[in-house]
């Protein structure tokens, strides 16, 4: 999947830069961002610090974040967006206008790139976020789209239960559940109020960074909701079992997923040196409707490792449609020289089928002929 960024969401950004830096010179703007790019990104992954709350009120900050996240925020949540939409039955209904709760909305990147998904859809977009300058942001791009936006400035740690027109058919968190639980986790009351403002029938999807800690709350969240009588778990999971990652820390949920930086972000990274040409990322999609449980199904599995060559073949770890997480192997002697190349360019995070499977070994693997991508 490569879906490509819009050209009037990269000019929006570029002008804003021009004007910043009070120059002509495209090439020039987009690099007198790199100090605060290089700054955003270790504050995002590994040096976070007391202040950073606050980030977005700072200009070339924002800018940054607006050339070098925007884009990967907007073509990052497409992936669990169309897998939603290929695998599963949620989709926005026909007959009514879509609303979306984008919570921590920043910029807007996640509820725009989702409202550009499905383009005949009349779509109303309410963004939640602390930072006003943000939303400022966010509402003029809203406006040159023609999108239907409210914004609200508001502190997410105190979440409102059922505020009624706020109750929505997708309630968004992108990016921002981890900066507001940094240090302790969200209580049972806040996950409860949250579950609240998802409509039924609606959905409720978070995306994480794929930091060590993150994936792993994830996964604890999703018991909290497992429990809930109404819902019910469409992704990443297969299975609706406890998830089995809970019990081996090793091995965490997360997508390595490629995609297509527009050009301001190759030029803005040429002195970075960050691998951009991939999107890392954890993510949780819960629909609140009632549904039988699914029939545990070992021969659909989810690739929760990258896929290497090992000894004469090629492994990689799934977490299955039995609730299982497990190792699988294909002997080489079974693959041409292609097929073993084609094995290899197979994503992390892919839903794959197994056509047969063979148990080996302790703790139980399958060795397998081959895999078909659905
Ligand atoms: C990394 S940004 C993600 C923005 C956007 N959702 C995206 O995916 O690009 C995190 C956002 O969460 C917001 N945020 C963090 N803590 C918040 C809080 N306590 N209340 C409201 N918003 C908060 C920040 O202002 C920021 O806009």
């Amino acid at each position: 999947m490569n879906t490509p960024y819009p050209v009037d969401y990269e000019q929006y950004w570029l002008k804003q830069a021009l004007r910043h830096f009070k120059t002509a010179e495209v090439n020039k703007a987009i690099l007198a961002l790199e100090p605060a790019v290089r700054y955003l990104s270790d504050q995002f992954t590994t040096k976070r610090s007391e202040d950073f709350a606050h980030y977005s009120e700072d200009p070339e900050l924002l800018l940054a974040y607006g050339m070098f996240f925007f884009p990967q925020t907007y073509s990052r949540v497409r992936f669990p967006l169309e897998e939603l939409i290929r695998f599963t039955p949620w989709r926005p209904k026909s007959d009514a206008p879509f609303q979306i709760l984008d919570m921590g909305c920043g910029l807007g990147a996640a509820s725009l790139s989702i409202a550009d998904f499905f383009p005949g859809q009349p779509t109303k977009i309410i963004g939640w976020d602390q930072s006003p300058t943000s939303l400022k942001h966010f509402e003029a791009i809203a406006r040159d789209r023609r999108i239907d936006l409210h914004t609200f400035n508001k502190d997410l740690h105190r979440l409102p239960i059922k505020v009624k027109p706020h109750v929505s058919d997708l309630v968004l968190m992108s990016f921002s559940l981890n900066e507001l639980f940094q240090t302790v986790e969200p209580e049972i009351s806040w996950l409860e109020s949250l579950w609240s403002l998802v409509q039924e029938e609606g959905l409720l999807l978070i995306i994480e960074p794929s930091l060590h800690q993150t994936p792993v709350r994830l996964e604890k969240i999703r018991e909290f909701f497992r429990a809930q009588s109404n819902s019910h778990i469409l992704a990443p999971c297969l299975h609706s079992e406890t998830c089995p990652l809970l019990k081996n820390v090793k091995t965490q949920c997360h997508e390595v997923r490629h995609w297509k930086p527009p050009e301001s972000l190759k030029i803005l990274n040429k002195g970075l040196f960050r691998e951009i040409s991939l999107l890392k990322f954890s993510f949780l999609a819960i629909q609140k409707t009632t549904v039988a449980p699914r029939p545990l199904n070992p021969q659909v599995t989810r690739m929760i490792s990258p896929m290497l060559d090992e000894n004469g073949k090629t492994i990689f770890h799934g977490c299955s449609g039995d609730g299982v997480a497990r190792r699988h192997e294909i002997l080489h002697r079974h693959l041409t020289k292609p097929e073993r190349h084609d094995l290899l360019q197979v994503e992390r995070g892919t839903r794959l089928q197994l056509p047969d499977y063979e148990i080996v070994g302790k703790p139980e693997a399958f060795r397998i002929k081959n895999i078909i991508q659905p």
